[in-house]
């Protein structure tokens, strides 16, 4: 079984070299994902003039809806690991560029604490289950969150109740070049998070208090377009690498591929209903907590 070392190196390669699809698909990823995070987004209920951080923010999307929120005085900050992640991020959001809607590149298990640290409040959309070392990066969230801060967010159940996941990649797979390992066990990947009793063990272990693990289903409804349903759902997977290193005939056949396994969540003429089974996870920094330094980093 890998290390903890092995696996980040896992990790920065994979987000490095899935980034340009996500950069591709940003816009479907905000509009037909938004149901995948705002479940954390409502219950976190972040207000103006506070200061937000979003934990693997990806291309940005759920951290301009954050500064919109806190706007004028408030400040959001989308951190990633993917230096092209942050880059499209920033290029997607460039007129709204200021202190309030900030980009940043970096690793949460490493980091001590977030630039911009302390915050109100971190949010962060499917990504905690991804993470190599889950006890180090929430311990940098906890000391970058000022005492009484809260968090929102949400990570897949299983594979059993997220079908369509795995569908697009076995769809594709056989047309495509070699994947990237499937994680075994607790390895970083989309159901890392499964079991509610490790999450709230490592929340709990990261010293949060009032950690709650609540299942949240979700439907998300995509436009009836086979094609391009069956692109972002690569694009965005473990094949995506795979599929943009491939010439036109493989990428038809694996669209073709995928899309023949998505069929059973299209109803022709009306579009895709993707069943979505996540965890909402929410938590608290104890009040009497103390983070290092008080002073906020501009
Ligand atoms: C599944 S994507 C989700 C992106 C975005 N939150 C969304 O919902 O559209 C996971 C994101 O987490 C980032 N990520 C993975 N491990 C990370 C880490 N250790 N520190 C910071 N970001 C990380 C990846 O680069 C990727 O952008």
């Amino acid at each position: 079984m890998p290390g903890n070392l092995a696996l980040r190196a896992r990790g920065a390669a994979f987000w490095a070299r899935a980034a340009p699809g996500w950069a591709r698909h940003a816009d479907r990823q905000d509009e037909i994902g938004r149901p995948l995070g705002a479940v954390a987004l409502d219950r976190l209920r972040p207000r103006p003039g506070e200061w937000v951080l979003d934990v693997g923010c990806g291309c940005g999307g759920t951290t301009a809806e954050i500064a919109r929120v806190v706007a004028p005085s408030g400040r959001a900050v989308g951190l990633d690991l993917a230096a092209a992640m942050v880059a499209a991020a920033q290029a997607r959001f460039a007129a709204a560029a200021g202190p309030g809607l900030r980009f940043v590149v970096g690793d949460i298990e490493v980091l001590d604490r977030v630039p911009g640290a302390p915050f109100d409040a971190a949010y962060s959309r499917m990504t905690l289950m991804l993470l190599a070392d889950p006890a180090a990066g929430l311990a940098t969230i906890r000391r970058s969150l000022r005492p009484g801060g809260r968090l929102a967010a949400t990570v897949f159940r299983d594979g059993a109740v997220n079908p369509w996941l795995p569908a697009a990649m076995l769809g594709a797979a056989p047309h495509l070049g070699p994947m990237p390992p499937l994680p075994i066990g607790d390895e970083p990947g989309p159901f890392a998070f499964a079991d509610p009793a490790r999450v709230t063990r490592l929340f709990a272990a990261a010293g949060f208090t009032d950690v709650a693990v609540h299942p949240h289903d979700v439907v998300l409804a995509a436009p009836d377009d086979p094609g391009g349903i069956a692109e972002w759902l690569i694009e965005v997977g473990p094949a995506g690498a795979a599929y943009r290193d491939s010439g036109p005939a493989a990428r038809a056949s694996a669209r073709a591929g995928a899309a023949r396994l998505l069929e059973r969540f299209r109803e022709a003429g009306t579009g895709y209903r993707l069943p979505a089974g996540l965890w909402l996870i929410t938590a608290e920094t104890p009040v009497s907590h103390r983070p290092s330094d008080r002073s906020r980093t501009p």
